[in-house]
């Protein structure tokens, strides 16, 4: 099945095959004549990355590139690329890429006219209210992965360089105005990349639907993502080539970001914190975490996951999602726990306190504190 679907929400979603040929007009529908497309180094050497840059050159758009872009973006980074936008007179950017690429290209926009220091946009009470909006770039959006979702997230992710912690700084106006989100630019993804992406979709979802905030509406949605998930991430893990399968994860992806307004869970404050110290994939640490965590939600989360549990075609209750995730992980490669992802439990103290100072740890439905998140992480081993 060939899907193509235009979607206004939360954004302009333009989603399906071949869709990357409407970059300039994306582009033009914001009032770009100069944009800067923002990407990490390792896409810059790629054919499809050249492609996206032939159609703005054809367009008459030029095809300025900054590429400067660590796996985890830092201030260094923004700070390069910011000055690449005003020295190139940019009036946008395309931000085109994997969490790294879409993260870094949404900040440029932000911060190119702004005059407070970008850490003063922490996601913290109203904070972004100190930005002045009127100077926010236009933002068009290129996912080439299916996982973080950031093409539809209202917030980007940055790592202070000097501390390795990773602060999400939040604007409403980091919504990118257009979307393109076209399968085929997935379709190179390698098998690692598309399982580890895969599970933080799956994690985005689960940890949504699990947090116990009221807002039953991404809580539907977080439901979904799940389903699609489900039935499409071993697909296009077995056969990259099976478009239907990319699509269906691309919006799985979308889904799983607008989902965790909601919140997210101890999944994502433990995966942080391992990320930041042992440079793990992000998605692959999550599967690596979730069992654990599961284990340790189970208490507040039963019922909710045998509700999901009967949704997603599983029979048996928690008991049957929990060992759902299992075979999920074991079909994908994902290792049994950090030892086999090659960590040593040595730095747990340092890693607990971090979790706990992560936001996402807010929106676990068992409070985390210093001792149980603790042996919640020894539990991971
Ligand atoms: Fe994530």
């Amino acid at each position: 099945m060939n899907i193509t679907a235009n979607w206004s929400y939360p954004t302009a979603i333009k989603l399906g095959r071949g869709r990357i040929k409407e970059l300039a007009d994306a582009c033009k529908t914001l009032g770009l004549k100069n944009p800067l497309l923002v990407t990490d180094r390792g896409l810059a050497a790629m054919a499809i990355t050249g492609h996206a840059l032939d159609i703005l050159d054809e367009a008459g758009l030029g095809r300025a590139i900054f590429a400067d872009v660590d796996p985890n973006p830092n201030e260094k980074n923004l700070e390069a690329g910011i000055k690449a936008f005003k020295d190139g007179g940019h009036d946008g950017v395309v931000a085109f890429g994997g969490g790294s690429g879409l993260d870094l290209g949404k900040l440029i926009a932000f911060m190119a006219g702004q005059t407070r220091p970008v850490w003063d946009f922490e996601d913290i009470g109203d904070w972004w209210t100190r930005a002045d909006a009127s100077k926010i770039a236009p933002i068009v959006a290129v996912p080439t992965t299916a996982g973080t979702g950031s093409e539809v997230g209202r917030a980007g992710v940055l790592t202070n360089s000097a501390t390795h912690v990773k602060k999400i700084i939040f604007h409403p106006k980091l919504l990118p105005g257009v979307v393109i989100c076209d399968p085929e630019l997935t379709v190179g993804m390698p098998k690692a990349i598309t399982a580890g992406t895969g599970m933080d979709a799956f994690a985005h979802c689960l940890e949504a639907y699990s947090s116990p905030f009221y807002h039953p509406m991404s809580g539907g949605i977080a439901l979904e993502g799940m389903r699609l998930v489900k039935e499409f991430l071993p697909l296009a893990f077995r056969d990259g080539q099976d478009l239907e399968a990319r699509t269906n994860m691309m919006s799985a992806a979308a889904m799983g970001a607008v989902a965790f307004q909601k919140g997210l869970g101890a999944i994502h404050s433990l995966s942080h914190p391992i990320g930041a110290v042992y440079n793990t994939h992000h998605g692959m640490t999550n599967a690596v975490v979730m069992p654990a965590v599961l284990r340790f939600n189970r208490p507040a989360i039963e019922e909710k996951i045998a509700r999901a549990s009967a949704y997603l075609g599983i029979s048996g209750g928690f008991d049957g999602f929990y060992n759902y995730v299992l075979s999920l992980r074991s079909e994908l490669g994902v290792p049994d726990n950090l030892t086999a992802m090659g960590i040593k439990p040595d730095r747990i103290d340092e890693l607990a306190a971090m979790a706990i100072e992560d936001p996402s740890c807010g929106g676990n439905p068992v409070p985390m504190t210093l001792e149980n998140t603790r042996a919640l992480l020894l539990d991971c081993f």
